[in-house]
């Protein structure tokens, strides 16, 4: 019989090997990379992104800081362009249009979301679909559709290229998406049931107006869940041996007298990870890959650009 100490070691040892690294798959893909920044570096171009960041969202403040952080230390480069929440649209949408015509910049984003007051697809179609390395405009999103992508939107990417380093295999699979957002869920849909090697699945998209959830990820081999609660998916929820993507990145409170915050994903953790064959972790799962991707579609960027 196990004792409890080696039923807690042999549980620890379990969950290390099912644990979806993107940690390890960013590593990877910016290596990869580095050869290319090299050869562009030699023809004096030197992959820049450009970030606007309106209003004072901390999370965006994060994610952008992380952002340039990581294209710094990669040999590249990234300039964020601040507006203030009572900027007027217009201003942006000037700063996207010189931006465009900017030869030294090869990636734009907007972070999302912004403040209220603006018109999300005013401002994401006004970047040129050339250097559109989110891959939210109009004309990106329907190469994608259509099977003859562009830019990928980062975090879904990022997630295919998870589930293939790790030999995950999706052809024929029954997916379920949870979240229909243009930013995760929908392009994700895309992706796994497109006629590629890491597509061919059958996907369900499913959202907060699904009757019966539980339902559908019960007979789901793979479950990408953005839903942006925390905790949401219960080990009760999922078949067993399945793949669980985690793409859920929630602050919550860990201690309100000392002002302590911990990231929890979407996914109950401590209830799947005995359940599924595989799970991401957060932090340390999707988070990375999203980054990596970012770096991956501006330096395609600058070879399209410059070719
Ligand atoms: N907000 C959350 N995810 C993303 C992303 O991938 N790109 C942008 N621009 N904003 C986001």
């Amino acid at each position: 019989m196990l004792t409890n100490k080696s039923f807690l070691l042999k549980t620890e040892m379990n969950q290390k090997s099912n644990l979806l690294l993107g940690k390890i798959v960013s590593s990877d893909i910016t290596q990869k990379l580095s050869s290319s920044i090299k050869d562009l570096k030699n023809k004096n171009i030197i992959p820049k992104l450009a970030a606007i960041l309106v209003g004072d969202n901390p999370a965006s403040k994060i994610y952008i800081k992380n952002k340039s952080k990581f294209f710094v230390k990669n040999g590249c480069e990234s300039e964020t362009f601040n507006f203030s929440s009572d900027s007027n649209q217009s201003e942006i949408i000037s700063c996207i249009k010189q931006l465009n015509n900017d030869d030294s910049i090869h990636g734009i984003l907007v972070q999302l979301p912004l403040p209220k007051s603006f018109d999300d697809s005013i401002i994401l179609e006004t970047i040129t679909p050339k250097k559109d390395v989110d891959g939210f405009h109009p004309y990106n999103v329907g190469k994608l559709f259509s099977g003859n992508p562009q830019f990928i939107p980062c975090t879904p990417h990022g997630i295919i290229k998870i589930l293939d380093y790790y030999k995950i295999n999706t052809s024929g699979k029954n997916c379920v998406v949870i979240g229909r957002s243009n930013i995760v869920g929908k392009p994700m849909f895309a992706l796994l049931s497109q006629k590629f090697e890491t597509g061919n699945a059958t996907v369900t998209m499913c959202h907060s107006r699904t009757n019966n959830l539980r339902h559908h990820t019960l007979n789901a081999d793979i479950v990408v869940c953005a839903i942006g609660i925390p905790n949401f998916l219960k080990g009760n929820m999922i078949k067993k041996g399945s793949v669980i993507i985690d793409v859920g990145i929630n602050r919550i409170v860990e201690n309100s007298a000392k002002k302590s915050y911990k990231i929890v994903g979407d996914v109950d953790f401590e209830s799947v990870i005995n359940i599924a064959s595989h799970l991401t972790p957060v932090p340390g799962g999707v988070g990375p890959m999203t980054i990596a991707m970012l770096l991956y579609n501006t330096v395609s960027s600058a070879k399209l650009n410059n070719t």
